[in-house]
């Protein structure tokens, strides 16, 4: 195929290439008609289908999405532990991709949540790059096979979304190598991704992502052999010419001729190679055929699946609530739930039992199949239960009369299960949250509540951990997560015991905001966020630093109990080039068929030359087991699981010495310990005495010790203020004049009207403002679908600079003469 589309490069113009490496739109590739080349469509994800409707796909992809099943997000499906879980969901959405023509599937998102507060964490696996990894190659694989791909995304270092188009994620290399980049390395590697999705931030050398030659070439193809496509995240690019030199293949969506001129420039005076472009070209035409190829080789896969949408929806809710209830975690259990179906006195608590969450908002949003509640389950059910809403669901503020009446309802209860959650603005892409607490009318009416009942069980609806200030009043802690369509029918089910729960947390629940690893380095300053920290994200800070947490990483219990036993390592002795299996006998000691969630963490020797997280997960099983029963698991542990990554070395080392190996049920709660003797040379120390970074003290790392792991001096944390702007600059940054100020209040105005009319395709965008003013000044001509062109743009960046106004008012009236009489020829 690769061949193909090289032959097919060498019959196309330079016009028809410069179309090819651009959409047509916001979701379409460009068709080459005379040439029999289709163009093929690419939709969000990645937990349903973001499909916009014909006619729908206006320039900025806020058009109505077609009606298509919403499964858990990623929150959930990393805490289901599941590899199998993974192929099978990715093996449905390919399905459902096929059914809707769709060429590529805008997932799996695989960052890492550095922190809890990132408004996007809802989309992304876990804060361990072991498991993100294991789930993204699941996913893949079942998607891929369904002749549909993927796109692994935001390449790389996306780790929050505050000034996430512009900001510089200073990263050192082997916080990188070791937590940021094994997910999309092991997917390429392993699953072979049709497309990586490059992020919007700033990486390496302060260069944008999409023009990171070093991430998008050298790593990325040279080290670790990518075959596919490089797609931009939708407004990405800022400097083409240097994309397309770097190894940014398509940019999306249609940028119209905002580009056109500089790279026809560039190759007529060879600062640009003919060669990258129909490099670039070529892996455009590869995709379009390899979906081809796909839709074809589906065909019999597509026969296996209903052909009416309706009874493809109806197939997929079903998959979408035996999803659910995997995904979901049992925080705290003193034995009350299961509850009894025939239990009298129940009462439902909360707006979220009739309207709950079930997915983020921003671009993944679905325009989910059929929501079902906890309310309208349990009520088809015929179980017997009193409703009071106590607070909406989008509720900030305590409402007396709301509470009055639901505590009045939990005296005369006997069983209270409360439904809260976050408001669906604070999961979202383009906002992150400021702080871990639920709306203070969740949390206070919690508290009155225990004071009058003392049977409450709380059932969560969020997709980032929250604080739990009611934790020790409550007898049962359920968190949902964002849990798809059929959240209701699977909260009932585990509620009432027809199903265990068997998820574990993909990550830690810390009990105050202090206490983060990146506290005080999140969302950083104008220009950069500085990833201080290192290596210690998530767990490996909080075990390093010792520090209680309110759930730790892999924690979550069962209707039963499993028992550890007989941990046996194949060989005691090891090299780096040898693998070891680790074999462990789970029995399940309880009355109830339930899964558990074996872990296998590794801890390093004691070496005073590398600082190290005291254990990391390197593999994990599910295994499902009937009350009485045991079963042997066996893992494998190849050289990766000992290694660090050696910033002097550039590679992975093994240090020598004895490594203890642990079968855990959570990574507080070792069962088993066993251990393997790796032989090897001792490499020189990688970094001088770094007494923060050794002792874990990540909320005091001195400027001199981030260099020492950086290699390099700190970049500035923030931009001058004033300065001079560019196109790269924001609407935010433009405040510095009166003209940037004007339209800032314009903004203010008409933010609420276009979130309003947005509702329907990105759900509840009311948090998203900020994302919009910290928007490059090139994103307007971006968005403007062409009426707003590369002239325009600059001239506004000049009255932002209070340069050249007459000018410039001239070059804007000019456009705007222009940009009219297109849409009248239209
Ligand atoms: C998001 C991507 C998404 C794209 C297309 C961007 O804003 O970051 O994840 O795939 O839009 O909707």
């Amino acid at each position: 195929m690769r061949q193909q589309a090289q032959e097919l490069v060498t019959k196309l113009t330079t016009e028809e290439k410069l179309l090819l490496i651009k959409g047509m739109g916001s979701w379409h590739t460009h068709p080459i008609e005379r040439l029999d080349l289709p163009s093929i469509m690419m939709a969000d994800g990645p937990h349903g289908l973001r499909k916009q409707d014909q006619g729908g796909d206006n320039p900025m992809g806020l058009g109505k999405s077609v009606q298509t099943v919403c499964f858990p997000t990623a929150s959930g499906t990393g805490a289901s532990f599941d590899r199998d879980l993974l192929h099978r969901l990715g093996e449905t959405l390919g399905q459902a991709c096929r059914a809707h023509e769709l060429g590529v599937l805008l997932g799996p998102g695989v960052n890492i949540k550095r922190s809890p507060l990132c408004g996007r964490n809802f989309e992304y696996f876990s804060e361990d790059p072991y498991l993100s990894s294991e789930m993204a190659v699941s996913y893949t694989q079942g998607l891929q096979a369904q002749g549909v791909g993927v796109s692994i995304k935001h390449f790389a270092a996306n780790n929050q979304e505050k000034r996430r188009m512009t900001t510089q994620s200073v990263v050192d290399e082997r916080a990188m190598r070791e937590i940021y980049l094994p997910s999309f390395e092991q997917t390429v590697k392993r699953a072979d991704p049709w497309t990586v999705m490059c992020a919007y931030n700033r990486l390496f050398d302060g260069i944008y992502c999409s023009e990171n030659k070093r991430l998008l070439t050298e790593i990325l193809r040279d080290e670790w052999g990518f075959k596919g496509l490089v797609v931009s995240d939708w407004g990405a690019v800022s400097d083409r010419v240097a994309g397309i030199e770097a190894g940014l293949d398509l940019e999306m969506p249609d940028s119209r001729n905002l580009h056109t001129d500089l790279i026809t420039d560039a190759l007529n005076d060879n600062t640009l190679s003919q060669a990258a472009l129909d490099e670039a070209a070529a892996r455009v035409i590869e995709l379009v055929l390899r979906a081809v190829e796909g839709a074809a080789q589906a065909v019999e896969l597509d026969a296996q699946r209903p052909e009416c949408p309706e009874e493809l929806n109806k197939r997929d809710h079903a998959l979408a609530r035996e999803i659910a209830r995997d995904t979901m975690v049992l925080l705290q259990n003193d034995g009350v739930l299961p509850l009894n179906r025939e239990q009298e006195g129940v009462a439902f608590i909360g707006g979220f039992a009739k309207q709950p969450r079930v997915q983020g908002g921003g671009s993944s949003h679905v325009n989910a199949y059929h929501v079902a509640s906890a309310f309208e389950t349990a009520t088809a059910e015929g179980l017997n239960f009193e409703y009071a809403e106590g607070f909406g669901a989008a509720d900030y503020n305590y409402d007396v009369v709301k509470a009055q009446a639901a505590i009045e309802l939990a005296q005369r209860s006997e069983m209270v299960v409360v439904f809260a959650g976050l408001p669906e603005s604070m999961d979202s892409e383009g906002a992150d949250r400021k702080h871990l607490d639920l709306p203070p009318c969740q949390n206070q009416l919690i508290a009155e509540l225990a004071a009058v009942q003392k049977n409450i069980v709380v059932v969560l609806c969020n997709g980032a951990p929250v604080r739990m200030p009611w934790a020790g009043e409550v007898r049962a802690i359920l968190e949902s997560y964002l849990a798809g369509e059929a959240v209701g029918e699977a909260q009932i089910d585990l509620l009432y015991g027809t199903y265990s729960p068997n998820a574990k947390l993909a990550e830690t629940f810390p009990l105050r905001l202090q206490d983060t690893p990146c506290f005080g380095n999140f969302p950083g300053g104008t220009a950069t966020v500085e990833y201080r920290e290192s290596i210690f994200v998530g767990y490996r800070y909080y075990d390093k630093a010792e520090k209680d947490v309110l759930f730790p990483f892999g924690h979550g219990l069962s209707y039963s109990t499993f028992e550890y036993t007989n941990l046996r390592v194949s060989r005691k002795n090891i090299t780096p080039d040898d693998t070891v299996s680790v074999s462990v006998t789970i029995t399940n000691t309880g009355s109830f068929g339930a899964a558990e969630v074996v872990q296998f963490y590794v801890s390093a020797p004691e070496d005073a030359s590398v600082f190290r997280a005291p254990q990391e997960l390197k593999q994990f099983a599910k295994v499902w087991l009937k009350a009485g029963e045991k079963k042997r698991v066996t893992v494998t542990l190849d050289s990766r699981a000992f290694a660090y990554y050696h910033v002097g070395l550039k590679g992975w080392h093994c240090a020598p010495g004895e490594y203890a190996i642990h079968a855990a049920a959570s990574s507080r709660d070792i069962r088993l310990s066993s251990s393997v003797n790796m032989q090897n040379e001792a490499a020189d120390a990688p970094y001088p005495a770094l007494p923060c970074y050794a002792q874990g003290l990540v909320h005091a790392i001195p400027d001199c010790e981030f260099e020492a792991v950086l290699g390099h001096e700190i970049p500035l944390a923030n931009f001058p203020s004033p300065r001079t702007l560019t196109w790269d600059s924001t609407l935010e940054d433009a405040q510095q004049s009166p003209f940037g100020r004007l339209l800032m209040k314009i903004i203010d105005i008409a933010f609420p009207i276009v979130a309003g009319i947005a509702k329907d395709t990105i759900g509840d965008a009311s948090g998203m403002k900020d994302a919009v003013t910290e928007m490059p000044v090139r994103s307007i001509a971006m968005w403007s679908g062409g009426l707003i062109d590369r002239r325009m743009v600059e001239a506004l960046v000049s009255i932002f600079n209070e340069e050249e106004y007459l000018r410039s008012a001239c070059e804007l009236i000019a456009g705007g003469v222009r940009a009219v009489k297109t849409l009248v020829c239209k």
